[in-house]
């Protein structure tokens, strides 16, 4: 599939800013990413660029997702998705780590480069150092004709568009979505049930208006931001599908609203975060409707009994009263919930930049893609 850009791309078309207008974009971002690759008649994803045949992604034993940033943190859910989908071990690398700690690098991996931009430095050297050993390695990239791209020889277009706004959501939730196209791969080829890929095939189809529809929440987190944005520092909290998401909310909110915030898996509260929990420090709990509902639920009611608002993110039925505020989205698959629960922790993110002014497009110190050490 090829996709043409054309100026209006770089319009801000009727949008306060560009991020405003990319995080809205989503939908027919996502309908890009999955354009010709859904397989309905096998249950699978067709994803003809990695150059892999099924007896090569059979011989895949793990896969290892490498990138900076956002896209590392969409290596993390799609190593899970790897895991869950595949049942092979499946990891998320920094690439600068990766490329400094002389790796072992190991024939039977699918390594993944993953970047938006596909110049970032740090992923264009891990990509190298792998292809030096002998390693095998795909990329997935939004920037066709970029570095990392040229490089690789082989992968994923995301197709996502131009990312103008240094701060990426568009570019993210298609990296998510391109991910959950590998693992039902990878998946089909081992043990995953056809009935199995099925209601994922149909999930992902239903997946952009299910986006359409969480985008819907804007005027509530708006709200929502009127109320904390003050805050001097926000905990992002998930369990499992909800953990890497939360660590992209607090990244995006830092980066944008320059209010500090750090995700942790919500079990480690208790080995730690749980003392700098009192009024002044707003917790944002994603809530899957997934078996960890019932632990979910025993985290937030542990917040709010040391004092702390909870800002609820979910799919699920939660207790009247449960949270100070309780953010809705559509649940499709469990395997995509992160992708439809990232859009109000993307929404949180950018109000709180709102309505204290910030230079949205443009955060200080930051630049889109780091291209220099
Ligand atoms: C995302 O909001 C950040 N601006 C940043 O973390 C970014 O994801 C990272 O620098 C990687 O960039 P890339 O995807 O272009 O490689």
């Amino acid at each position: 599939t090829t996709v043409d850009i054309d100026d209006a791309d770089y319009e801000l078309d009727g949008h306060a800013d560009f991020l405003s207008k990319e995080i809205h974009e989503q939908p027919a971002a996502l309908r890009r990413v999955l354009a010709g690759r859904l397989d309905a008649r096998f249950a699978t994803a067709r994803l003809d660029g990695l150059r892999l045949d099924p007896r090569e992604l059979r011989g895949i034993r793990r896969v290892t997702f490498l990138g900076c940033g956002s896209a590392l943190y969409a290596g993390q859910i799609g190593a899970g998705l790897v895991e869950e989908l595949a049942r092979i071990p499946a990891d998320a690398e920094q690439a600068s780590e990766f490329r400094y700690r002389n790796p072992l690098v190991d024939p039977e991996t699918l390594y993944v480069a993953v970047s938006q931009s596909g110049e970032t430095i740090d992923t264009l050297a891990a990509v190298e150092e792998l292809q030096r050993k002998g390693g095998r390695v795909v990329g997935v990239v939004n920037v066709i004709g970029s570095a990392i791209a040229r490089q690789c020889g082989a992968g994923m277009f995301l197709h996502a568009g131009p990312e103008v706004s240094v701060a990426s959501t568009k570019a993210f939730s298609s990296m998510a979505t391109s991910f959950t196209l590998l693992a039902l791969l990878l998946g089909r080829v081992r043990d995953l049930s056809a009935a199995h890929g099925s209601r994922l095939v149909e999930g992902l189809r239903r997946l952009p208006d299910a986006v359409e529809t969480a985008l819907q929440t804007s005027d509530e987190v708006a709200e929502v931001a009127r109320r904390y944005a003050d805050a001097r520092s926000m905990f992002y909290l998930g369990r499992v599908r909800g953990a890497a998401v939360a660590r992209e909310g607090a990244q995006k909110l830092k980066e944008i609203s320059y209010v500090h915030a750090e995700a942790y898996a919500a079990a480690e509260l208790k080995h730690g975060p749980l003392a700098l929990v009192d009024a002044q420090m707003p917790c944002v709990v994603v809530v899957p409707d997934d078996e960890l509902l019932a632990k979910n639920v025993s985290t937030i009611e542990q917040i709010r009994a040391r004092g702390g608002p909870v800002i609820a993110v979910t799919n699920a039925e939660l207790p009247e009263g449960l949270a100070d505020a309780v953010l809705r989205v559509p649940r499709l698959e469990p395997e995509l919930d992160s992708i439809i629960l990232g859009v109000p922790l993307q929404l949180l993110a950018y109000h709180c930049a709102a309505v204290l002014g910030r230079d949205i497009d443009k955060p200080r110190n930051l630049a889109k893609s780091v291209t220099v050490e």
